[in-house]
This record gives C-alpha cells, sequence and structure tokens, in this order.
C-alpha cells in the first residue's frame, strides 16, 4: 500500500514538472527572442581619430513588440558587459521572426550584429531632397544602433536602425528593412523577384518626411544601379537597366520595395543591395541571385554509322546554354542485357562563351570497339552533371558481322521474309487482277 502510495506521488509530481516545463517553454516561444549579438564598433585611437581597427563584444538584446512588457532584467551571464544589454521593442515585430529563435540546443546559430550608428544626411540625388530643409532635428541627438541580422536557413535578412534616449538601454525600432529572399536561382529568361520590404515607426517625427528606395548589384567589384525611387518627389533615377520594375503602388501602401527583373539572363548572377533612406537614417539587406541554366545536350553523328568489329568509334557530346560554368560529362552504355555502365570519360574540350552569356563544351569519345564489349550495340547516352540537374541525352551503337545472329534476329529474319513474300503475292495480285480489269473494259468498248 505505501509503496502504491508512493508511485502515485511521484507521478503527480512528474505530471506537474512536465507542465511546467511546457507551458514555460511555449510562453518563450511565442515571445521575441532574447538574441545574442557582436557589439561592433571602430577602436578610436589615442588623438580621438579612428584606427580603422574594430573591436568585438558580447552584447544581449531584449526584444519586445511592447516597450512595458520588458520584465526585470534577467541574469546576465557573466561574459557579457551589464553596458552592453540592450532592450528593444519592436512593434512590427520584425525581430521576433522565427528563424531568429531556433529550437533550443540547435547547432545552427542565427547572426546578429549591432554597431552604433550615426545619423547624416544623405547627398545621393534620390535621396538628398529627404533632407532638404538642411537642419538636424533634436530628435537624432540620441544613442543609435543599427543592428544586422541574419536567420537560420537563410529564411531571413534584417537591417534595423534603433534609436535610444541619451544615456538609456532602451532602444526603440525607426527603421527595419528585411528580405526573405536571401539566396535565390533562378532559370534563364524567367521572371525573379528580389524581396524587400520595410517599415517605418509612425510616430517618429522622421516618419512623415518621405523616403527613398534604391536597388544596387554587385559582382566582382563591378557594381551599377539597378533601380531607385524618390518616395518624396514620386521619382526614379535613370538608370541602364532595362526590365527591373518597382511596384510604385506597392512601395507606398505596404512598404514592399521587391524588385523583379522580368526575364533573368546570366549577367544578372550577383549580389543585390536593397537600401531604404529615411531623412538621416539608411539601414540596407544583401540578397544573392544566381541564374542556373542545364545544358542542352546533343551527340554527333547521330544515328552513328554502322560499327565494324576492331573499328574505333568517334563520338562528340556537346553540351550548350548552361551557366554556372561547372559541368562534368561522362559517357553510358546500356547493352541488350538492359545493364548500363559507365565508360571511360571522353576528353573534354575547352569551354566557349555565347552571346547571352551561357557557356558551352564537349567531350569526345574514342570508343575502341575491340577493347569494350559492346556486344550486337546498344544505347550510347551523354550525362552531364551541372548544379541545374542532370541531363542526358542517347543515341543507337549497332555492330554488325559482330557473331552469328540470335535466335530473335534469326525469327525477325523468318518473319521479315514472310511479310515480303505477302507483300509480293499481294503485289502481283492486284497487278494481274487490275490488268485483267483492264482488259475487260477494252473488250467491252469494242462490243
Ligand atoms: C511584394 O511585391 C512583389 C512584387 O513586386 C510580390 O511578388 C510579393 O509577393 C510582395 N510581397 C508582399 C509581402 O506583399
Amino acid at each position: 500500500m505505501t509503496n502504491f502510495h508512493t508511485i502515485y506521488k511521484l507521478s503527480l509530481v512528474a505530471v506537474c514538472c512536465f507542465i511546467q516545463a511546457n507551458s514555460s517553454s511555449s510562453s518563450s516561444s511565442s515571445s521575441c527572442p532574447l538574441m545574442e549579438c557582436w557589439f561592433v564598433q571602430e577602436k578610436t585611437g589615442r588623438g580621438g581619430g579612428l584606427t580603422g581597427a574594430t573591436t568585438q563584444e558580447k552584447s544581449l538584446l531584449h526584444i519586445s513588440t511592447d516597450a512595458n512588457s520588458h520584465g526585470e532584467s534577467q541574469r546576465v551571464p557573466s561574459d557579457i558587459s551589464p553596458d552592453r544589454v540592450f532592450f528593444v521593442t519592436d512593434p512590427a515585430a520584425t525581430l521576433c521572426h522565427r528563424s531568429l529563435s531556433p529550437p533550443r540546443g540547435s547547432i545552427i546559430k542565427p547572426q546578429c550584429e549591432i554597431n552604433p550608428y550615426q545619423p547624416h544626411p544623405s547627398t545621393l540625388k534620390w535621396v538628398a531632397p529627404l533632407t532638404e530643409s538642411a537642419f538636424s532635428p533634436i530628435y537624432l541627438q540620441a544613442d543609435w544602433l543599427s543592428a544586422s541580422l541574419h536567420g537560420i536557413n537563410n529564411e531571413v535578412v534584417i537591417s534595423s536602425i534603433m534609436r535610444a534616449p541619451t544615456g538609456t538601454k532602451e532602444n526603440n525600432v525607426i527603421l527595419s528593412v528585411t528580405s526573405k529572399t536571401v539566396s535565390v536561382k533562378s532559370r534563364l529568361g524567367k521572371p525573379v523577384t528580389l524581396d524587400c520590404n520595410f517599415w517605418v515607426d509612425r510616430s517618429s517625427p522622421l516618419s512623415g518626411s518621405g523616403f527613398a528606395v534604391e536597388w544596387r548589384y554587385q559582382f566582382r567589384g563591378e557594381g551599377r544601379l539597378v533601380a531607385a525611387y524618390d518616395g518624396k518627389t514620386d521619382r526614379i533615377a535613370d538608370t541602364q537597366e532595362e526590365g527591373a520594375i518597382l511596384d510604385f503602388e506597392s512601395i507606398h501602401e505596404k512598404g514592399n520595395a521587391s524588385l523583379t527583373l522580368q526575364e533573368a539572363k546570366v549577367r544578372h548572377s550577383g549580389t543585390y543591395i536593397c537600401t531604404v533612406y529615411l531623412p538621416y537614417l539608411l539601414a540596407q539587406v544583401v540578397v544573392e541571385l544566381e541564374i542556373v541554366e542545364p545544358p542542352s545536350l546533343s551527340i554527333h553523328p547521330s544515328p552513328l554509322p554502322l560499327a565494324v568489329p576492331g573499328q574505333t568509334l568517334m563520338v562528340q557530346c556537346e553540351a550548350s546554354g548552361f551557366t554556372p560554368l561547372s559541368l562534368e560529362l561522362g559517357w553510358e552504355f546500356k547493352g541488350s542485357d538492359g545493364k548500363s555502365r559507365r565508360l571511360e570519360p571522353g576528353s573534354l574540350t575547352g569551354h566557349r562563351q555565347a552571346w547571352d552569356g551561357t557557356y558551352s563544351q564537349s567531350s569526345r569519345l574514342e570508343l575502341d570497339t575491340s577493347k569494350t564489349d559492346l556486344g550486337t550495340g546498344g544505347e550510347l547516352t551523354c550525362v552531364a552533371v551541372h548544379p541545374g540537374g542532370t541531363q542526358q541525352a542517347s543515341t543507337t551503337i549497332s555492330v554488325i558481322g559482330f557473331s552469328t545472329p540470335s535466335i530473335e534476329d534469326s525469327m525477325a529474319m523468318v518473319g521479315v521474309a514472310l511479310v515480303l513474300y505477302g507483300l509480293i503475292k499481294f503485289m502481283s495480285w492486284t497487278f494481274t487482277s487490275s490488268g485483267s480489269n483492264e482488259a475487260d473494259k477494252q473488250q467491252k468498248k469494242e462490243e
């Protein structure tokens, strides 16, 4: 009886603990994350000038959607200075994205970096109208931070500008820019949309004074302006980029500054930077676009000439229209037994680039029929392995005079002979009968 009693008690305790653990975990997952970030700032030299070097300290961001819900500060880990603990209020909940709160114990972690931020007017043509009045509001005199976050699995990138009244660690998000297309792959010729959305704190004095949006492209040191829009005067900048579209209505109504490229081209592969400007502030996110197109394959000559045993067949497989330049070309042979096997790789030619930026490359196979057992022939396949997918092209090989005909072949020959015989019979019958018809007619006319 006592035993039963203890078991009963123990199970009750277990249930209690389970419920408690459950409720605490669910409450922490529904709220915004407690983010560990690197606080990175430029080292100030002895003379007050910048040395160019940076310092990096661990910091902690308590994120919440509501300023009042920042509870008593929890224990600060010993390796984080209390000076580097910040309370962030983000009414838009941008920083509460699920990819910033990975499951506990997860090995992959979101990345976060914060930096001190200095508001300043921009001189760019499409941004300058935002700060025309030329005086900086007193509102700018505060502690500003910029935060850049990268969610797990490339789900989202976020850049936020936050303001805290001087000397406090109570930061309010003023501007956030996000993208959910952190790394995009697109086929050639398809429309592709690069996501960029922004949010502005309506209660900030900077929010009523307009904004500007800019998309820049960067690849191996080369940069160009893709699109820019001054939302204050409703003007777009002249760019050389054709087929790059911003939806101005959507920008104004939803803060959706996504860029659509109507037709993906090879030269579109690269890094894109979406920058959103408020007067004195800017935040930007970086996304990657890669154009991936698998090759088209063709085999020459096709069909292959009949092969005589001992002869060396020269076959070429040409892969064209592919990008990026990363290709493996191989050969397979499937004999009459239905089994596929790999042949030795052919010799790969150098690549060529077409006018549209796509590549072509060939593999030359020297197939020595005396060394490779091809039987009576079969199917020769060229296999191209490419980041865009594996492609195949096949042709038939026939080897003649190889051996005595197989049973199937003999039966086929008998069949053919029978058909031929029948055909000849039929033809001669129709011929003679039509001939006799003619003769009949002739006779009738004469009568
Ligand atoms: C933003 O606009 C693009 C097209 O410009 C659209 O594809 C996308 O769904 C929009 N995103 C949101 C969140 O509305």
